[in-house]
C-alpha cells in the first residue's frame, strides 16, 4: 500500500531515514466535524465551537486511536524482522482487537494476554472478534501471573515483538515510539487549522487510558507552539494515568525524536501544559457511569446516528461527559473545543456474524464469560425479527434506547424486565 509519509517526516526529513514506520491508516487526514446541535444545547455564545476529530474512521476496518500508534510500533517490529506481536489488555480491550486485525492484515502471529474487566456484551463481542481475526488468547485473573506468562512466552518466542498495554510506556519503561503517532496527528491537525477547516482550538478533550495518545497530543501541541491545552479525562486508575506518567511518556518521545534529528526543538513538557481531569472513571476501569451514559445519550439524541460516530462507556463517553461539563461553565462558553474521538465507528457486524456468535469456538477457559451472562434483549428472547432490529448486535446494554421503545413497550417486554437489573450505572 502506498501513502504519503507522516507529516513529522516532511518537517524533519532526517527522521525518515531512521525512524521505523509502515503505512496502515487508510482514512487520513481524518475529517473534523462541528457538533452544532450540542453547541446550541449547551448554550455556547456566538464564538464558541465544538468540533470532533473523526479518528473513528482512520482505517477502513478498525478506526480509533490505535493504528496511529501501530504505524510506528509495527514498523519497528517489522524492521527488527519480527513475525509476531504479543500484547496485553482487558478481555474487552480495543487495543487488543486492533492488534489482532492489523497482525492478520500483515500476516503476523498475534498473542493476546488478557486480564478481567467488568463483563458486558462489548467484552463478549471483543473475545469473539479476537478469535475471528486469528489471535491466540491467553488469560489470567492475576496481573502478576499474567506478567509472568508474558515474560515466559516472550522468552520462548523471540520472533514476536512485545507491545506494552495500549502501545504506550509502562511506568516510564519501554519504547515511546507509539506516541509519535499522536505527535504526527497534531501535525495533521495543524494543516487543517492552516487550511481553515477548524479554528485553533483552546482545548482538546481526549480519554486517557495508558496515556500514550494524550502524551503525543501534548507533545505535538507544544512542538508546534499551539495555544491548545490538552484535557485528559482519566479513564483508568490514577497510578497509570497521572501527570508524571504523561510527562515521562511525552519527554521520552521527544528525546527519541531529538536523537534521530537535532532540528527537533529542545523543549520541556511541564505540568501546566495539560490538564488531567479526575472524577469520571467510577470505581474501576471499564465500569459504566451515570455521567458517561448521560453524555452518550445526549450526544446521540442531538447529533443522531447520521453523524456516523458512536461513543462508548469505557473511554469516549467519559471524556465527552468531561467536555460537556467544561463547556457548560460560563467562562468557557466562547471557547473553541475539539473532542478527539478515539473509538472505532466502522461496522464490525459482518465479522461478528461470521462467528455465528459461537463462543464455544473460543478456548474453554473463556466460555464462563458467556454462560449465564446476558446483556442484550436478543440474547434473551431469541427474537425472530432480530436481524431487522436496530438493537441487534449494538454495543450498549440499553437496547430500548436504540429502539426508542415506549413506556408501554418496555412494560410488555420480558427482556427489558430481566435486563434492567443487569445495568449498573455508577454515580460518577
Ligand atoms: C476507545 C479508546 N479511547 C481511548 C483509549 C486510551 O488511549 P491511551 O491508552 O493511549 O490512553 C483507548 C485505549 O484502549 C480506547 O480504546
Amino acid at each position: 500500500m502506498t501513502r504519503e509519509e507522516p507529516l513529522l517526516f516532511t518537517t524533519y526529513p532526517e527522521l525518515k531515514e531512521t525512524v521505523p514506520w509502515i503505512p496502515l491508516l487508510t482514512g487520513i487526514p481524518t475529517p473534523i466535524d462541528r457538533l452544532e446541535n450540542l453547541e446550541i444545547n449547551l448554550e455556547l455564545n456566538s464564538e464558541g465551537r465544538i468540533y470532533i476529530k473523526r479518528d473513528d474512521i482512520a482505517h477502513h476496518i478498525y478506526g480509533g486511536n490505535k493504528l496511529r500508534k501501530f504505524e510506528f510500533i509495527f514498523g519497528k517490529a517489522i524492521d527488527n524482522k519480527k513475525t509476531g506481536m504479543i500484547t496485553i489488555g482487558g478481555i474487552g480491550s480495543n487495543h487488543c482487537l486492533a492488534c489482532a486485525i492489523v497482525a492478520k492484515e500483515l500476516n503476523m502471529r498475534c498473542d493476546l494476554f488478557l486480564f478481567p474487566q467488568p463483563l458486558t456484551w462489548h467484552v463478549q463481542r471483543s473475545l469473539l472478534l479476537y478469535n475471528h481475526f486469528g489471535a491466540n488468547l491467553h488469560f489470567s485473573n492475576s496481573f502478576i501471573t499474567l506478567a509472568l506468562k508474558v515474560l515466559g512466552f516472550r522468552l520462548t518466542h523471540p520472533k514476536s515483538h512485545l507491545m506494552f498495554p495500549g502501545g504506550s510506556l509502562l511506568f516510564g519503561l519501554g519504547s515511546p515510539i507509539g506516541t509519535l503517532g499522536f505527535v504526527n496527528a497534531v501535525f495533521e491537525l495543524k494543516t487543517q487549522i492552516d487550511a481553515g477547516v477548524i479554528d485553533e482550538p483552546d482545548a482538546i478533550f481526549v480519554a486517557g487510558g495508558s496515556g500514550g495518545t494524550a502524551a503525543g497530543l501534548v507533545l505535538g501541541c507544544k512542538l508546534l507552539g499551539l495555544i491548545t491545552k490538552v484535557h485528559i479525562t482519566a479513564v483508568s486508575m490514577d497510578w497509570i494515568i497521572n501527570k508524571s506518567n504523561v510527562i515521562k511518556n511525552a519527554s521520552k518521545a521527544l528525546k527519541y525524536l531529538r536523537e534521530h534529528n537535532d532540528f527537533v526543538p529542545d523543549i520541556a513538557i511541564q505540568e501546566n501544559d495539560f490538564e488531567i481531569i479526575e472524577g469520571y472513571l467510577g470505581s474501576d476501569y471499564g465500569v459504566k457511569t451515570e455521567r458517561g451514559q448521560r453524555a452518550i445519550d445526549l450526544v446521540m439524541e442531538l447529533e443522531g446516528n447520521s453523524s456516523g460516530f458512536i461513543l462508548e462507556t469505557t473511554y469516549t463517553g467519559k471524556a465527552m461527559a468531561a467536555m460537556i461539563d467544561y463547556c457548560s461553565q460560563g467562562e468557557n462558553k466562547s471557547k473553541k473545543v475539539l473532542f478527539w474521538n478515539t473509538y472505532n465507528s466502522n461496522d464490525l457486524d459482518q465479522y461478528l456474524n461470521q462467528t455465528d456468535l459461537n463462543y464455544k469456538s473460543l478456548p474453554k477457559r473463556f466460555h464462563r464469560f458467556y454462560e449465564n451472562n446476558t446483556f442484550q434483549c436478543w440474547q434473551i428472547k431469541d427474537c425472530p425479527e432480530k436481524e431487522q432490529c436496530p438493537a441487534y448486535l449494538n454495543h450498549e446494554y440499553r437496547c430500548w434506547r436504540v429502539k426508542n421503545c415506549s413506556e408501554q413497550d418496555r412494560k410488555n417486554c420480558k427482556a427489558y424486565r430481566e435486563l434492567r437489573h443487569n445495568i449498573h450505572l455508577e454515580n460518577a
